[in-house]
């Protein structure tokens, strides 16, 4: 495979393979000298039509600690604003000797289109609600770092199902790794396929976190769904929010995960997010190991 366009498309040799590579990328970025040379024959373009802080930010470090050369693209500053086409817009980029894509789009599928139609590795950094496949490996990867395993750990993705891409590439990546997971949330935030997805469903939060080792809190993703969704925001903090109080109330000590960006006060309190228990900015470190880690084994490929 010359790209990743999601999880659905890995086997969990590959993700191995990743996490062992991402081991030793990861002792790399702690020393002084944070680079190695292995991409200095390699040009990568990261494109993003959508917002993004962490994933944009993580890709460009991890493509300059390799020595590749990087082209950013926003697409708000661009000459899609006068209505060029996505296959258009990356062949004149390619035309330019760049080698790899990695792209965020707001449409589902947006990755894999590109794939068919262009001649270069693409990289899905996030499209629409479908897939974010270097998130649930870093997410993966940081469960492996806190608790040595991913197998047999119970996980539970709390939140904005629906509409998520992290947690569609978090129950495919945590299921080939032999988690088992479970989705808590709002009736109308979950999609009527999450039972043939084969994760366990509740919506009683507090039964959720008493049942998991690691809780994975979704941002409640306005900016996809209509106004009339229920619940309220105030609704959903009642019902779906973890805060300290709750967390002490369970008789273990549980580990939380969220993908960011954090809307604090509504799905986790600032207590909660910052405390001990949270592995948030472990998470945001790890992204760039995992990131070197999966542009490194795509570009061995690309050199053959
Ligand atoms: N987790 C994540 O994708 O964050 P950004 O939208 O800031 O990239």
């Amino acid at each position: 495979v010359n790209h990743l366009l999601g999880i659905k498309y890995l086997t969990k040799e590959d993700i191995d393979l990743i996490f062992e590579t991402a081991d030793q990328f990861k002792e790399v970025i702690n020393r002084p000298i944070k680079k190695v040379p292995s991409l200095r024959d390699i040009t990568i373009a990261n494109l993003f039509f959508e917002n993004s802080t962490r994933t944009k930010l993580s890709f460009e470090l991890a493509e300059k600690r390799l020595s590749a050369d990087v082209i950013n693209f926003s697409a708000s500053q661009s000459s899609v604003k006068k209505g060029e086409t996505l296959i258009d817009t990356v062949n004149n980029i390619l035309s330019m000797k760049v080698d790899m894509v990695v792209m965020r789009h707001p449409n589902p599928g947006a990755g894999v289109f590109l794939s068919k139609h262009v001649n270069a590795s693409i990289v899905n950094a996030g499209d629409g609600a479908h897939e974010h496949p270097t998130q649930a490996l870093l997410d993966s990867y940081s469960i492996r770092e806190k608790l040595g395993t991913v197998k047999g750990k119970k996980v539970v993705i709390v939140g904005d199902i629906l509409h998520s891409r992290v947690a569609l590439s978090n129950i495919y990546a945590l299921q080939l790794q032999g988690a088992e997971v479970m989705v808590c949330g709002p009736q109308t935030l979950l999609p009527k396929y999450i039972k043939d997805l084969g994760v366990k469903v509740e919506t009683n939060l507090k039964k959720a976190l008493e049942w998991c080792d690691v809780a994975n809190m979704l941002r409640v993703q306005n900016e996809r769904m209509d106004i009339s969704f229920f619940p309220s925001t105030r609704e959903y903090t009642q019902q779906f929010g973890v805060n300290k109080e709750l967390l002490d109330s369970l008789n273990k000590e549980i580990v939380i995960m969220h993908p960011g960006p954090i809307n604090r006060g509504v799905e986790i309190t600032s207590d909660v997010a910052d405390s001990k228990q949270a592995i948030i900015l472990n998470q945001v470190e790890n992204g760039v190991a995992v990131r070197m880690a999966v542009i490194y084994l795509l570009a061995s490929k690309i050199k053959q």
